[in-house]
């Protein structure tokens, strides 16, 4: 859609209206198709590339606006004889940092433009994100910064040859424009029953987005009355839609590259999987006192706030029901204390859903889609010998008020939930000998001794364009 029709210009005729949730369905084209959508592919592929002028960045990105690959929201063909979605074999999307709009020659009138924080990049407030220690950019992994990665592909495929196929095929493309790979090529691949390493079901807890075809199931939402569920407003993914927030517009200046668009967030999360199990053991023992598989198993659900299977704590606080579940319908309003879930569990800090209701935080503000998948071998031992991790991507509008909100205030700070700035998120927090609570254990509720069992490896802030925004960065 051309930018003149996508923009409309309000009644006044300065400036421009917010569209609404309900125009998102007519512009599923123009968005990337893992914004709206997790395609539960299970073989990815993320390339890091830096642009060494404009030229070069300009005709690797005309080669990727132009790729038969590349993969819109558009809904997928239903098979007949299924009446399943047709997944295709393999996507591929882009996103761009500010370094990469910088290398394009975008004018510095557009560029300032941009978010501060989008502006600066993930490694320039490290320490607010946690990002401190093992963690700081120091240690991360070569190049796998924004502070030198222009641009992202996302590759994801059905089965392996296609995901290796589609790496050549971006690799030549990159060839072709005289740029190079400024950090390692990340694979990333589906765990059985779509774990993660700890051993957790993942990819449970979404935000249901107003006016998409995808995301609604009740629990994904903001509570509303009467057990309701709420679509949270797609502006607040999307950009240059109605937010939840007072709506900001986006500057002019730089609305035809926003618009469709989202904030891309990249984290390569490391996981320490024998601490952690160490851990557990540990926990269970002051928690229950003992360690046998059932306090264990009890202690793990408790530091996430659902069981390995993905059965949430509140509606299942005492056993296990063995049957796979990906129950999201469920608020803390009957937890309270956190007898059931503990008020410091890592899904009640990052999506406190009802738990925070009276104070002056408005959860609504600070969701995230989450993306991603697991990468490193996946082994059952305990030994963190060979990294391994989550490729983590979160997609939003504003990093400040939800990223990095949530994971400066929330994963790394309890002062939310009463718990104290001490206490901080027990499975991604920036922990040196934390504590963890667990309030109703039979034994000692205050657990000591929480370290860091996440170590961020590298990361970045991306601007994931719409379809026609490509296009225009594309063209001179
Ligand atoms: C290695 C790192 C991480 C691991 C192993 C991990 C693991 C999990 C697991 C097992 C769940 C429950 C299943 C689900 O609801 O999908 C979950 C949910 C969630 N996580 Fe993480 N996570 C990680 C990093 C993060 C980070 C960095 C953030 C945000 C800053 C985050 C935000 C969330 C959110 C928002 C939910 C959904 C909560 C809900 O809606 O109830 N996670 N995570």
């Amino acid at each position: 859609m051309p930018f003149d029709r996508a923009l409309r210009p309000s009644q006044a005729g300065a400036g421009y209206i917010l569209k609404k949730s309900s125009e998102l369905e007519d512009n599923l084209h123009d968005i990337q198709g893992n914004v709206l959508r997790g395609y539960r592919l299970p073989f990815a592929a993320y390339l890091f590339f830096d642009f060494p002028g404009s030229d070069e960045g300009r005709a690797f990105v005309q080669s990727i606006a132009g790729h038969p690959k590349l993969t819109t929201a558009a809904i997928w063909e239903t098979d007949a004889a299924t009446g399943e979605k047709i997944k295709p074999e393999v996507t591929l999307n882009f996103a761009i940092s500010f370094r990469g709009l910088v290398a394009l020659g975008i004018p510095q009138s557009r560029l300032s433009k941009f978010p501060r924080a989008f502006r600066l990049g993930m490694s320039a407030h490290a320490a607010d994100l946690g990002d401190t220690e093992e963690s700081a950019p120091r240690n991360w992994q070569r190049g796998l910064s924004d502070a030198s990665i222009s641009a992202i592909v996302m590759i994801h495929a059905k089965n392996d040859g296609a995901r290796r196929n589609l790496v050549v095929a971006v690799r030549q493309l990159a060839k072709n424009a005289g740029i190079s790979e400024v950090a390692k090529l990340l694979e990333a691949n589906a765990l059985p029953g779509a774990k993660e390493h700890f051993g957790f079901r993942d990819g449970i807890g979404q935000p249901s987005i107003e006016g998409s075809p995808f995301t609604d199931k009740p629990g994904m939402g903001t509570p509303a009355p009467g057990n309701t569920w709420k679509p949270v407003k797609a502006g607040e993914f999307i950009l240059g839609y109605e937010k939840e927030s007072t709506a900001q517009e986006i500057p002019a200046e730089i609305r035809e590259l926003c618009l469709n668009g989202t904030y891309l967030v990249f984290r390569k999360l490391q996981q320490n999987v024998g601490a952690f199990n160490q851990f557990i053991e540990r926990a269970s023992r002051i928690a229950y006192g003992s360690d046998a598989p059932g306090d264990q198993e009890l202690i793990a659900a408790k530091l996430v706030g659902r069981w390995r299977n993905g059965n949430p704590l509140i509606l299942s606080p005492i056993g296990n029901d063995p049957t796979p579940a990906s129950d999201n319908d469920f608020r803390y309003n009957n937890d309270r204390n956190g007898k059931k879930c503990p008020l410091g569990a890592h899904i009640r800090r990052c999506n406190p859903r009802d738990a925070l209701d009276g104070g002056d935080t408005d959860v609504r503000l600070h969701r995230l889609l989450r993306r991603g998948l697991p990468y490193g071998p996946h082994v059952d031992d305990s030994s963190d010998a060979e990294e391994r991790g989550v490729a983590f991507f979160a997609m939003n509008a504003n990093i400040e008020r939800q990223f990095a909100f949530v994971q400066q205030n929330w994963v790394n700070n309890g002062e939310f939930a009463g718990l104290g700035n001490e206490e901080r998120d027990p499975i991604v927090g920036a922990n040196t000998s934390g504590r963890f609570t667990v309030p109703g254990a039979s034994r000692f509720p205050f657990v000591p001794g929480l370290n860091r069992f996440v170590t961020t490896r590298g990361g970045g802030y991306f601007l994931e364009p719409g379809i026609a925004a490509l296009n225009k960065l594309a063209s001179k």
